[in-house]
């Protein structure tokens, strides 16, 4: 069974660190960067990741200090020219300064501003206690059946449905805008083409334009109607701000999401000790989910453009450089973590970067902790023991780390 498990990916060694593309989602899929990363926070802590062919070259940044101070400065490192590397290296996004992850300065604060009232812990109270009910069914189906992928079978139920709750998507358009979203994004579906995913994509976006002109209607209480209903620097949004924001809460909260409840799966097959820790209550399920949640690390890197010659960690970076951070290394910093290398359920202090850090930190960082939350919370409930029955297949992506598929076995509590 052991072969089926993440860990016999390939372990990259330093001395390759020449041959490496960090762009290429290929390495992080198939390999183990855990030595590179060490290494360069190390010896080499803003590193630069050469040209290609098709793409420029870009800094990556490893430590956790430099990271949080990329974060932290909107000024001098700007989200406008793209926040992956997918967007940075293509030359940038269409949607910088409309939608709220690309945009900066006094447009996002107040775009922010709008958004958070519908991501506090009081909103977000009702759609929190659906999701528990979620999980609690699909895990007593994947109990009943014996057999389940617990990427598709389980974790794919849980974030794209809040959501959905979050945005008002009506149950019986539910189906339909999963699929959707299943074509636009799916990183680990072999069949699909590019073609495929924009004309899903743009079967996305029309649909919330259609949600957005209903909405300004009045009469509903969700994320959208509070967008049509509300003005930055003192106009109205478009529809195309409103359905760009709206795409933006599953483009930032349905994978990443995923991708931690899965991998929380594995780490506890993993590591038989801190699964018994979780059941018998050595380690309680708010400390759980911050360690799954640097554990996992969903999302790699974040992207960045210089707007001023500047410096970070005493290398001297250039208006225009494109910056990365890498949070999958920061979360792995031996000067912040004490024996980071262990999956510890009841770590405190536990200062990871998953959600990013300072302006653009997180907005769903709430909702997402409380879906890991109940996943954790149910399998200490509701699962007695569980098995790996097939291999795990990862994703293949430059940016999104973790499970597109693993097969268990679980028995019930
Ligand atoms: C921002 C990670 C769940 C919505 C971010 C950023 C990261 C991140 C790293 C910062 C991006 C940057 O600085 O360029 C994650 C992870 C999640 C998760 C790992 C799950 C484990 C969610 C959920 C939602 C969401 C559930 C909403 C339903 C957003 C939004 C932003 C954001 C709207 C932009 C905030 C801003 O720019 O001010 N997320 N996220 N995320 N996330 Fe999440």
């Amino acid at each position: 069974m052991e072969e089926n498990l993440m860990t016999t990916r390939r372990t990259i060694a330093p001395d390759e660190l020449d041959t490496l593309n960090l762009a290429d989602p290929r390495l992080h899929a198939e390999s183990d960067l855990s030595a590179v990363w060490r290494h360069l926070r190390e010896h080499e802590p803003v590193h630069w990741n050469p040209a290609t062919d098709s793409a420029p070259g870009f800094w990556a940044v490893t430590r956790h200090a430099d990271v949080t101070a990329v974060y932290r400065d909107s000024t001098r490192f700007t989200s406008e020219g793209g926040n992956v590397l997918e967007t940075l290296l293509a030359g940038g996004d269409s949607a910088a300064g409309r939608m709220l992850a690309i945009t900066d300065g006094p447009r996002h604060a107040a775009l922010r501003r709008i958004l958070l009232s519908a991501f506090s812990p009081r909103a977000l109270e009702p759609i929190v206690a659906s999701v528990r009910r979620t999980v609690e069914r699909l895990l007593r189906d994947a109990i009943d059946k014996g057999s389940c992928d617990f990427a598709a079978d389980v974790a794919a139920g849980i974030p794209l449905g809040a959501i959905c709750d979050l945005l008002g998507v009506p149950d019986a358009d539910r189906a339909h805008v999963l699929s959707l979203t299943s074509s636009a994004l799916g990183s680990h579906d072999a069949d699909s083409t590019a073609a495929d995913a924009w004309i899903a994509k743009s079967e996305i976006l029309l649909y919330f334009a259609g949600l957005a002109r209903d909405r300004r209607e009045g009469g509903h209480a969700d994320v959208i109607a509070l967008l049509a209903g509300s003005e930055v620097e003192g106009l109205p949004l478009d529809d195309d701000e409103i359905m760009l924001n709206c795409y933006s809460l599953i483009l930032g909260g349905d994978e990443t999401a995923r991708l931690s409840m899965v991998g929380a799966a594995l780490a506890l097959l993993e590591h038989p000790d801190q699964w018994q820790a979780l059941r018998n209550g050595d380690a309680g399920i708010d400390t759980a989910v911050e360690e799954i949640l640097r554990w996992t690390t969903p999302a790699l890197h974040s992207g960045r453009t210089a707007t001023t010659d500047t410096e970070v960690g005493g290398r001297a970076i250039r208006t225009g450089d494109i910056v990365t951070v890498w949070n999958a290394s920061a979360n792995q910093d031996e000067r912040i973590f004490e024996a980071p290398e262990r999956l510890l359920l009841n770590r405190t202090p536990n200062k990871h970067v998953t959600f990013a850090y300072g302006p653009h930190f997180c907005l769903g960082a709430y909702l997402a902790r409380a879906e890991i939350g109940a996943v954790l919370a149910g399998l200490r409930d509701q699962v007695a023991a569980m098995e790996q029955t097939g291999p795990a297949g990862p994703v293949y992506s430059n940016f999104l780390s973790g499970l597109g598929s693993l097969p268990l076995m679980l028995k019930g509590a």
